[in-house]
């Protein structure tokens, strides 16, 4: 899928503030400084379109941007950032689950995983809720620049192993940097072709 454009539309903390259109969506979500911000810069080509940064919490809403003028990508703060107040993160996590429960345009998440790391326990628990909620998903694998190819493919059979001692199959999984731009064909490949099959059902 080629961008033709990508826009900000909208940041909010409140799931029924969210754009009123039944487009298909697509978000990003994972631990604190895993890369989301940077993946949606890497997929639409824009630099600047999601906002980055070294520090973790940078992300604090929900952001969504149109592409193509046909359907949603959408940036989420990060879980699991130890800085914030425990109060601010309740409030943070009502508002993340309650996107994710409520929100019918929703097609499937993406849950960011740092390709460097073992299976971290707070990813685990929350592909265990997606899993409960009935919401589908995906995997990125992010900075996989960060290790060497046999490394990447060791991290990434490891993590399939850990998945399938709770779950049935795998989700599809994807390998990025968004760095050297690695990735972006399959990840904008897979949107693709959802969108298509479900461009004649009625969403929401
Ligand atoms: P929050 O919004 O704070 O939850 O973080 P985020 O998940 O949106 O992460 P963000 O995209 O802001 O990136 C965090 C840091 O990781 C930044 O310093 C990025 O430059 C760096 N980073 C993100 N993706 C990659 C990647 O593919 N390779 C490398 N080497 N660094 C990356
Ligand atoms: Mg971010």
């Amino acid at each position: 899928m080629k961008i033709k454009t990508a826009d900000f539309v909208v940041s909010n903390t409140k799931v029924e503030k969210c754009p009123d259109v039944k487009l298909p969506e697509y978000a990003f979500i994972g631990r604190s400084n895993v890369g989301k911000s940077s993946l949606i810069n890497m997929l639409t080509d824009r630099k600047k379109l999601a906002m980055v940064s070294g520090r973790p919490g940078k992300t604090r809403l929900i952001n969504h941007f149109l592409i193509n003028q046909n359907w949603h990508l959408v940036d989420l703060p990060g879980y699991g950032y130890a800085r914030v107040s425990k109060r601010e993160k309740k409030v943070f996590q009502k508002f993340i689950t309650d996107y994710f429960k409520k929100r019918k345009q929703l097609v499937s998440a993406f849950v960011l995983i740092d390709i460097r790391l073992e299976a971290q326990k707070i990813d685990l628990e929350f592909m265990q809720w997606l899993g409960e909620n009935a919401i589908p998903f995906a995997l990125i694998f992010t900075k996989a620049d960060k290790l060497k190819p046999n490394a990447v493919k060791r991290n990434v059979e490891e993590y399939k192993t850990k998945l399938l001692e709770t779950w049935e199959a795998v989700p599809p999984c994807f390998i990025t940097s968004s760095s050297k731009k690695e990735g972006k064909d399959e990840v904008l490949g897979y949107i693709d072709q959802i969108n298509q099959q479900i461009n004649f059902k009625v969403i929401a």
